[in-house]
């Protein structure tokens, strides 16, 4: 079936076959990138053979070799599956791997040690599990199905070698995550109390807990990423915890009080589960790694699928990872952080189109004449007349949001405006994604990053939602967005990485040489000026196999 094979992407990580989820134990060893992820030897679906797939890359995080899988679950302690877990790289370069292994009877989750065979190979190639497995078990008044995917170790104020590391649960309806000291990964203690806890937010997967720069330095990249252990003055933590319940990654900048081992918010109103997530659409399971070859922090998150389940054993693959994207405190709004793809994404980019100031009136769909609108990567930045907010009827602080307003076919006086991606010549078939600027409190422009799906696929038993999120808008800024296309991923982001949107889309008619992208402002009264890039990236198609799977 052409649509399915179309629908594999081209730049976006994927295993050759098979199931995938979790980005896991994500590292950077001896001149080679890794990433381990949750992977179902036995189908394209979810099951209790998770494992640990394996691939490498040498050079930008997009060049990905697949390796034999890692890890496999053939133990006592992790039967039911080898499942998520994080890598610590020790100051001698040495690597500690702990994952969570669940039992097959009792389906206990117990955390594990696993280490390289020869950790001379900068591939990694082979693992071993500790002979003394498991290393954690869940502790008294823990659900022994409330307890996984422990975090990379951060050194601990208690002594050079002792290091701490958090795992996620929860308390009735309470999410909450534990800490626990080590000095060699094969013997932890549980610290008194909770790093933290917010009520009604339910079982916390996938906790992850790091430092960002709040200074203004300009270094080379100006990415100023920070390594796990750095605290102190100048520094800031984002706690993300993983909501089991309603599958939404959710995030906090706050403080690490490693005395008390402790995080305290910012803002309360702003805690984890209250205030932010990392993306407002398909996206999950996020884990992040200090890339200590570029000096930056970069963001993995697994977007699964939203066709019909029984359509990926047809396929034979479910779910990608996103663009890795470095990940950076946002020092303009000291509220949110910033996601950024890699800057080598761009170096994958052929022919391009550009648009320069051109005014767009009220009403208008302008084609943007680039081949392979498959596979894009568009930039844009708009500016319009906000005086207009002064002169239109339009109420105030109408309470716009995404989702329940509608649809890029709603019209307001100032928006929505943006770009008709993975769309048709006919517009039979076209997802928008676009900013909506209201009119908030005081009459002052308020903006979303919205995408539209109501009209993406003709295929049916398709999710179609609107996503979206407000997007923090400083005076002076002009708006911009980024969008990547990738047959049948759509991230968008808004002003810099401060909101962010993945959406999987399923076009049946835009593929291959009938895909068209298009400009669109549906604004009523403003029109829109609008400087625009959209450039083609390269297909990089896998070699296979790299390595010959010795294990299958
Ligand atoms: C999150 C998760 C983790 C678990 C893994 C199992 O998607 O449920 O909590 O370790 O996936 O595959």
């Amino acid at each position: 079936n052409v649509m399915l094979v179309w629908q594999r992407t081209v730049f976006h990580f994927q295993p050759e076959k098979n199931w995938m989820n979790d980005p896991n134990g994500p590292l950077y060893h001896k001149g080679w990138y890794h990433i381990f992820y949750q992977w179902n030897p036995e189908g394209a679906a979810w099951g209790n053979k998770i494992s640990w797939g394996h691939a490498v890359d040498s050079k930008d995080l997009l060049h990905w070799y697949h390796l034999p899988w890692a890890m496999y679950p053939d133990q006592p302690y992790d039967l039911n599956g080898v499942w998520t877990g994080s890598a610590t790289t020790l100051p001698d370069g040495k690597l500690a791997m702990l994952y969570t292994g669940e039992t097959e009877d009792e389906l206990v989750q117990d955390q594990c040690l696993a280490d390289p065979v020869n950790p001379t190979d900068p591939l990694l190639v082979d693992w071993v599990k500790y002979s003394v497995n498991p290393v954690i078990y869940p502790p008294p008044g823990i659900g022994v199905k409330d307890f996984r995917d422990p975090t990379t170790a951060c050194r601990s104020p208690a002594g050079n070698d002792t290091r701490l590391i958090t795992i996620g649960s929860k308390l009735g309806k309470t999410g909450i995550s534990l800490v626990y000291e080590t000095t060699n990964f094969t013997t932890f203690k549980l610290l008194y109390g909770v790093l933290h806890a917010v009520p009604g937010t339910g079982m916390w997967e996938c906790v992850d807990l790091y430092p960002v720069s709040t200074k203004s330095v300009i270094v080379i990249t100006q990415e100023n990423g920070l390594d796990t252990s750095v605290h102190g003055l100048g520094v800031k933590h984002v706690l993300k915890t993983s909501f089991d319940d309603d599958k939404h990654d959710y995030y906090a900048l706050g403080t690490y009080d490693l005395q008390a081992d402790t995080f305290v918010p910012d803002d309360p109103d702003l805690d984890v589960g209250i205030g932010l997530r990392l993306d407002y659409g398909k996206y999950y399971a996020a884990r992040t790694f200090y890339n200590q070859n570029k000096q930056r922090r970069i963001l993995w998150g697994w977007i699964g699928e939203t066709d019909l389940e029984a359509v990926d054993p047809m396929k034979g693959w479910a779910s990608l990872q996103a663009i890795p994207r470095s990940i950076v405190f946002d020092k303009k709004t000291g509220t949110n952080v910033l996601q950024r793809p890699e800057e080598e994404v761009e170096s994958w980019s052929t022919r391009s189109k550009t648009f320069h100031d051109i005014s767009f009136e009220p009403g208008s769909v302008v084609p943007i004449h680039v081949t392979g609108a498959t596979q894009l990567d568009i930039t844009a930045s708009f500016e319009v007349d906000e005086t207009l907010l002064e002169t239109t009827s339009e109420s105030h602080d109408a309470g716009y949001d995404c989702s329940n307003s509608g649809g890029a076919g709603t019209r307001g006086s100032l928006g929505p405006f943006g770009l008709l991606v993975v769309a048709d010549e006919k517009l039979s078939e076209l997802t928008p994604v676009y900013l909506y600027v209201a009119k908030g409190g005081e009459g002052k422009a308020k903006a979303h990053l919205c995408t539209y799906q109501t009209r993406s696929s003709m295929a049916s038993g398709v999710e179609k939602d609107v996503y979206g999120s407000a997007v923090p808008v400083l005076d002076g800024e002009n708006y911009s967005a980024r969008i990547l296309t990738d047959h049948s991923i759509v991230e968008s982001f808004a002003q810099a990485g401060r909101t962010s949107v993945r959406s999987r889309d399923y076009p049946t008619k835009d593929i291959y040489g009938a895909a068209r992208s298009f400009f669109f402002n549906n604004a009523t009264e403003a029109s829109v000026r609008a400087s625009l890039k959209a450039w083609q990236t390269k297909s990089f198609i896998r070699p296979y196999p790299f390595i010959p799977d010795p294990k299958s």
